[in-house]
């Protein structure tokens, strides 16, 4: 920050912040007392930093109920984990379905395989509001299917898509389901066995509350993606070939090992509290926002019609005021800070009908309070009382 003016955080599907100061604390400790190179070298540190590693893993393989951590692979961001998997995991030939709501983290690299080697991609339709329904994914099924990609909720609309249903059908089949969790994990349940999920892609730094630069991927024991990355594990160095033991497969070079102390204090920030509790909070704050701004004239409030389950993001337009002005507003003169823009998900802006124009999403987390959806209340009601809608003034 480069003032003392205090922000009022709204763009937690961004990145939350701030972060649990035992997250820090925890980074702190790691960079001031032992940051040896883990999995490398067998002096103490280097020990010492192998079991903060595994330590994280293994908070994290409960939280999502995964029975081995070693399954978990750490990767910088959702991005790199999707990646992993969806380029570990296709041929050429194969047929993947994904949604309409998808960010470009699954949609560029299924459009870079369909122009490199030849993949075939279908996008089941997303309602305006962001929800698909599992006998979609049901209808676009082909005999060369070899991968159904899903966002568990839509980083634009807050939608949450049915992964569960969705991973009936898969399993099923045998169709690997690999699912983008980076809007739900921290908030939303995730059993990866009960939801018959193959490929989990989380990240690190948003309602798992650990920095940026941290997430994984955890992969089903009987899938064996190709690794997307080459190099030193610390293991079978006298191999010429990666190894198959994991997780030193999927993680080549030396890991970010102050990041992931962090993300694993993040981790236990979120059981402690329950990703019910923060959810139910979320669902509370986003309940209000909604109540209150759909009385405000000329607001198109995107996404789940009010009362229908969604994580906490609140996407919208103002007739007269275009996003990236609203959110200039909204950050230089209140002090508030969204997203405005496609947010990456032009799939998700064609459904939504908003392609030409993007939107102001505003996305609250754990930390946020109900005098800051107020502050974001007064705001709004005030730019739109000085801003005529189209047409008028
Ligand atoms: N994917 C993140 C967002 O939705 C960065 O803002």
């Amino acid at each position: 920050m480069t003032s003392n003016k205090p922000v009022i955080y709204l763009d937690h599907a961004a990145t939350s912040w701030p972060k649990p100061p035992a997250v820090a604390e925890a980074m702190m400790e790691i960079l001031l007392h032992g940051t040896a190179n883990p999995g490398r070298g067998s002096h103490q540190m280097a020990v010492q930093s192998g079991r903060v590693l595994f330590g994280a893993r293994k908070r994290l393989a409960k939280l999502f109920r995964i029975a081995n951590p070693n399954d978990i692979s750490f990767a910088a961001n959702t991005t790199a984990a999707l990646n992993l998997a969806i380029k570990g995991m296709l041929k050429p030939g194969d047929h993947v379905i994904a949604t309409a709501v998808e960010h470009n983290s699954i949609r560029r690299p299924l459009e870079y395989l369909k122009a490199s080697i030849g993949i075939g991609v279908t996008y089941i339709e997303a309602t305006p509001e962001g929800e698909v329904r599992p006998e979609q994914v049901e209808q676009a099924l082909t005999s060369r299917t070899a991968l159904v990609a899903a966002a568990h909720s839509s980083n634009l609309l807050g939608s949450i898509l049915p992964v569960e249903e969705i991973g009936s059908i898969t399993r099923k089949r045998g169709i690997p389901l690999l699912v983008d969790a980076a809007q739900s994990a921290g908030v939303l349940d995730i059993d990866v066995e009960a939801m018959g999920i193959d490929l989990l892609a989380f990240p690190g730094h948003k309602a798992l509350l650990g920095p940026q630069g941290t997430g994984g991927l955890y992969i089903h024991p009987r899938l064996d993606p190709v690794p997307l990355l080459h190099g030193g594990t610390g293991s079978q160095s006298e191999s010429a070939e990666q190894p198959t033991v994991r997780p030193d497969r999927y993680e080549a070079g030396t890991p970010n090992t102050p990041g992931i102390a962090g993300l694993a204090a993040g981790v236990q920030y979120v059981m402690d509290q329950t990703t019910a509790a923060i959810h139910a909070k979320e669902t509370e704050l986003v309940s209000y926002l909604m109540e209150e701004l759909a009385s405000v004239p000329g607001l198109r409030l995107l996404g789940p019609a009010a009362g229908k389950p969604r994580t906490g993001i609140v996407s919208l337009t103002m007739a007269g005021v275009e996003a990236s002005e609203l959110s200039f507003i909204l950050d230089q003169h209140y002090g508030i800070a969204v997203r405005s823009g496609y947010h990456c998900t032009p799939l998700a802006h064609y459904s939504a009908g908003t392609a030409e124009t993007g939107a102001v999403r505003a996305s609250v987390g754990y930390s946020t309070t109900k005098e800051d959806a107020e502050s974001f209340l007064t705001a709004i009601r005030e730019i739109r009382s000085h801003y005529p809608m189209q047409g008028q003034g």
